[in-house]
């Protein structure tokens, strides 16, 4: 797939077209590959293939976004008063257009935008964790109190640590730790 044929949407064709969420799901099954066939590629077309799909994934990566700031903005306006939110607790409310996490701790209120800033997911269906909201999508943590991020989502695993030895000669020996 070529970058020129996929979709772009601006945020009021996102509003207008109903079908908008059904091509975005055609265009992702066409970017399916199995481990036969890219085991089978040549440097090239491996290299090739690597930057469509870098293009692809920040296309999609951009439009879930989009499609989530449009939902928040679409979300109805909410009324809510000091008394409607436990200790510990998460809502959401509007202010104008934006959509506002509301978080109860210590019996004081946090407000922080609700759109993770991640991908854009409403926050207030996280979990919150002293002044640490966490979000359901891919599990970003935000502190409530100054929107910071504590610490990123899913995507990171640990590595895995070698050893390294430094000969006389100054070559270098690695190995697995003890
Ligand atoms: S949208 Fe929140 S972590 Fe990805």
């Amino acid at each position: 797939m070529s970058g020129s044929d996929e979709p772009s949407y601006s945020e009021n064709e996102l509003y207008e077209n109903a079908d908008a969420g059904r091509h975005i799901a055609l265009i992702g099954s066409e970017m399916e590959y199995s481990e036969e066939i890219v085991a089978q590629l040549g440097d090239e077309q491996l290299q090739a293939e690597w930057e469509k799909y870098l293009a692809y994934s920040y296309e999609r990566q951009g439009l879930r976004s989009l499609v989530q700031s449009v939902l928040r903005k679409k979300s109805p306006q909410r009324q809510v008063n000091a008394n409607d939110l436990a200790e510990g607790g998460l809502t959401a409310t509007k202010v104008g257009e934006n959509e506002v996490l509301l978080a109860k701790v210590d019996g004081k209120i946090y407000a922080i935008d609700n759109a993770c800033g991640h991908l854009a997911y409403p926050l207030n269906e996280g979990r919150l964790n002293g002044h640490v909201v966490t979000c359901i999508w891919h599990f970003a943590r935000f502190d409530v109190r100054t929107g910071a991020v504590v610490s990123a989502g899913i995507d990171f695993e640990n590595l895995k640590p070698l050893e390294v030895r430094v000969f006389p000669d100054n070559s270098l020996g690695i190995d697995e730790k003890p």
